[in-house]
């Protein structure tokens, strides 16, 4: 980075700037610095109304008061992490945070302090406020709002959340003097978790993260919102890609990483998750983000995307595309199956439903496919008491879906992987077949094709809701969607 792009901090003198006098500053004359403290307008805003979520979030911090009566409860957003000297990765709040202020300012840290009275919790996000002007921090520190532009004052953010703010800066040093049972949640902040280190139990942490988890299991009406919202996006990310695969033909998967990020930036925050952009063998590799292949005509595209939208719910939408827009016979006849197997899986999420049914109906489908083809030797009870689809079915059907890709995913076993389906889940089925490039035990033209089809399912009080409904999943139908956006026939 070049010297005007770099706060001047003063070579020397290493007091923390806010403690700095004016007058003190080295390499700043005091003409300057006495300058840099005056004629800046009051910027206050004070029209803010609160964010939408604000009485969501207040209820999901209520449930956790009445779950930890008496306890310190500690939540922190997290910090930036450097990527090189003063450059720094992209940030996002820690999930559990967002859930349960719906902010997502980095180093600010949501705490439950029980009130002497016995009776609840008072919330208070402590964050940084805005930067001094007077002392100098303003301009010549890195997280001065004249370097990173204007934070919002904890009165503004007060009301914008709902919940009392206070300056972070101050926090560590209160925590380490408190006393009283506490809880943190881990992984977030070291700077906080060093402060409780002698005050906390990594028993005690856990079962703070596991109830965070499974209280997002069943999302309400704004998450649904959100989530449905996400899925729109990449609905339209995926019509984007569809557009510029000859583009992506000329160049590589890269493109359409790239197109599927510029409709994630424009309508969301980002991608909730990196896109899977697996052009021909690629598919077959469960997490392929390299997306540096070659896209060919006549292979088929398996793109794995989602856009998380600006209040960080994510969608996980999955479709396997014939790039010249037709399917060979020996693509639809695996695609078809693996259509088959999401059908069978989706019509096994219902209230009430094991969570593990639709994995179990998926996998029937496709264990009788594989025996149907001769891959695997009968019959189908047999291959699925044994496993012996998993070489080709590789993975799990799906997983609950929300501020996470893998949502809930701390969640104890009993609550959600050997649990019961509820309204207001939701959750991923997404079967698929990959047959690796390197295979001998199936035959040549089966290797190197990969097809998986992902959906993003609402457990409904009568069934289920396909969030994603509007992306086309039938072989033919996918093709007519593909020659309508491309201008190709079918
Ligand atoms: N995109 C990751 C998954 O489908 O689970
Ligand atoms: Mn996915
Ligand atoms: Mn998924």
């Amino acid at each position: 980075m070049t010297d005007e792009l770099t706060p001047e901090t003063p070579d020397e003198d290493e007091q923390p700037i806010q403690q700095r006098k004016n007058g003190l500053y080295p390499g700043v004359s005091d003409e300057l610095a006495e300058n840099m403290t005056s004629g800046w307008a009051d910027t206050e805003l004070r029209d803010l109304e609160p964010i939408e979520q604000a009485p969501n979030a207040a209820r999901r911090r209520a449930a956790l008061s009445r779950r930890f009566p008496g306890e310190r409860l500690v939540i922190p957003a997290g910090n930036l992490k450097t990527r090189s000297n003063d450059t720094e990765y992209d940030f996002r709040a820690s999930t559990e945070f967002v859930y349960l202020t719906g902010d997502q300012t980095d180093d600010s840290v949501l705490v439950l302090e029980p009130r002497e009275n016995g009776e609840g919790h008072d919330a208070t996000v402590h964050r940084l406020p805005r930067s001094d002007r007077a002392n100098g921090e303003f301009w010549l520190d890195g997280m001065g709002e004249l370097w990173v532009g204007r934070r919002n004052s904890l009165t503004e953010a007060a009301t914008l959340l709902g919940v009392a703010c206070a300056d972070v800066r101050e926090l560590a040093g209160a925590l380490r003097g408190a006393t009283g049972p506490v809880r943190v949640v881990r992984g977030h902040d070291a700077g906080i978790e060093e402060a409780l280190a002698d005050k906390v139990t990594a028993e005690r942490d856990e079962e703070l993260r596991v109830y965070l988890s499974e209280a997002r299991l069943v999302k309400d009406d704004f998450e649904i919102g959100e989530l449905q919202k996400a899925v729109d996006s990449t609905v339209r990310g995926f019509e984007d890609v569809v557009k510029v695969l000859d583009k992506a033909e000329a160049t590589s998967e890269r493109y359409i990483e790239g197109t599927f990020f510029l409709r994630a930036r424009v309508e969301g925050n980002a991608v909730g998750y990196g896109s899977i952009c697996a052009a021909g063998p690629h598919a077959t590799t469960l997490h392929w983000v390299r997306n540096s292949g070659q896209v060919r005509s006549g292979d088929l595209l398996l793109l794995d995307a989602g856009v998380e939208t600006t209040s960080l719910y994510t969608a996980d939408v999955t479709r396997t595309l014939p790039i010249d827009g037709t399917y060979n016979d020996l693509q639809r006849k695996i695609y078809d199956a693996v259509y088959e197997a999401q059908e069978a899986g989706i019509a096994a999420v219902k209230p009430g439903a094991a969570f593990r049914d639709f994995h179990d109906a998926s996998q029937r489908v496709l264990a009788e496919k594989l025996v149907e083809w001769g891959l695997v030797e009968g019959p189908a009870d047999r291959v699925l008491e044994l496993g012996l689809q998993r070489r080709w079915t590789l993975h799990g059907t799906g997983h609950m879906l929300g501020l996470d890709v893998h949502d809930c995913a701390a969640a104890r076993t009993e609550s959600y992987v050997n649990g019961p389906l509820e309204a207001g889940m939701v959750l991923t089925v997404e079967p698929g077949l990959y047959f690796q490039a390197d295979d001998l035990t199936v035959p040549e033209e089966y290797r190197g094709i990969g097809v998986r089809i992902e959906d993003d399912i609402l457990v409904t009080e009568d069934g289920n809701r396909n969030l994603s409904a509007a992306l086309p999943r039938r072989a033919d139908e996918v093709e007519a969607w593909m020659a309508g956006l491309t201008g190709r026939q079918a």
